[in-house]
């Protein structure tokens, strides 16, 4: 599989640490210094998981040089869709991409780099030719934004990749490795809430919703600062490189701490660590792609080069996969 196209989307409205301090006991300092976050953009009237997707996946399509008509399969990795019977084929009609199957894939802020890797099987094993893969969230609609351990850390945005067969060149996923642990689910959760109504007689059925982001802040980074590193090493392992080879480490955008302390175990230099925290927060699944967007555009990712990337959070999950990005053939 290549790695030829990639594309991005945000909301317009930006909410700096100093506005969230208005609402909650808070200051740029202390978020700044905690987490690296400066701004986070939050989506307005007219924006939802879908458009937001949709304009990704249309730039992606556009940098890869495809029509909507190409594409054979859409995956959307996501944690707060429009619908929860799924948004992908919201996307799929919006695209006009007709022939595509278009599904959710749910998996938090591991949800891009599990969905780039099942694209790939689906790939491999040549059932597909070419697939949107897509991370998008809008977690503004579930933060609760009187609480100031949560809510300064999330904004809403969208990116997208365009994935290739060619059974010709060199193949983009290098290496990969998923991890779950759902003994530690409480750590970090958006969970349906327990309350029940009268049906008929003593039966009762559950009402649907669910309770706003709940997280133990210090175990889960203990978990990222543990894990990633781990995960990370044993791909570099399996593929038989060591980091002083990688020309980036692209990571979910959770934490500059977290990102720091990673770069620090493979001795990545800072310039070599990419970081759009301080604009944008932790857009979860979106982070992977809206990063690797905003590098391939400007021009610090360069073809053929090799980007350590890893994926962490609710779940809880992880993974990590060692990328090359080939870029558009045109
Ligand atoms: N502004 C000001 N004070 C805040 C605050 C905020 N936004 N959020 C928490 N605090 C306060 C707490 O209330 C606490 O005060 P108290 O001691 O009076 O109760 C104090 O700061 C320390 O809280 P603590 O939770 O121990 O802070 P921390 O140093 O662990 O930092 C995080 C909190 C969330 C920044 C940090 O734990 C973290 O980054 N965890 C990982 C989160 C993450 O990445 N989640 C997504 C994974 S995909």
């Amino acid at each position: 599989m290549r790695l030829v196209g990639c594309g991005s989307a945000l909301p317009v409205a930006s909410i700096a640490n100093d506005a969230l301090s208005a609402r909650v006991d808070t200051s740029d300092e202390w978020i700044r210094s905690r987490t690296g976050i400066g701004a986070r953009r939050v989506a307005g009237p007219g924006e939802t998981v879908t458009t937001l997707a949709t304009d990704a996946a249309r730039a992606s399509l556009d940098h890869a040089g495809w029509e909507p008509g190409d594409v054979d399969l859409i995956l959307l990795a996501t944690s707060s869709p429009d619908d929860l019977f799924g948004t992908a084929p919201r996307v799929q009609a919006a695209l006009g991409a007709r022939k595509a199957v278009a599904f959710d894939l749910t998996a938090a802020c591991s949800g891009f780099l599990f969905a780039l890797i099942t694209a790939a099987q689906y790939i491999r094993g040549g059932t597909f030719q070419r697939v949107l893969v897509i991370g998008a969230d809008q977690l503004s609609r579930w933060v609760d934004w009187d609480d100031r351990r949560t809510c300064v850390l999330f904004g809403d945005g969208a990116g997208a990749v365009a994935v290739q067969a060619d059974s010709g060149g060199p193949d983009d996923l290098l290496g990969f490795r998923m991890r779950s642990d759902g003994s530690r689910n409480a750590c970090l959760t958006l969970a349906q809430t327990e309350e029940h109504r009268p049906l008929i007689g003593e039966l009762s059925s559950q009402t649907g919703g669910f309770a706003p982001i709940h997280m133990n802040g210090q175990e889960v980074y203990k978990f990222a600062v543990r894990e990633v590193p781990a995960v990370l090493a044993e791909v570099l392992e399996g593929c038989g490189i060591t980091a002083a080879d990688l020309d980036w480490l692209l990571l979910h955008q959770a934490n500059q701490r977290i990102l720091d302390a990673v770069a620090e175990r493979f001795s990545v230099p800072a310039e070599r660590v990419l970081s759009n925290l301080a604009a944008y927060g932790n857009t979860s699944a979106a982070t992977i792609p809206l990063m690797l967007d905003e590098a391939v555009r400007d021009g610090r990712i360069q073809p053929g080069q090799r980007i350590a990337s890893s994926g962490f959070g609710a779940g809880l999950s992880w993974g990590g996969a060692l990328l090359r990005w080939s870029g558009p053939a045109h």
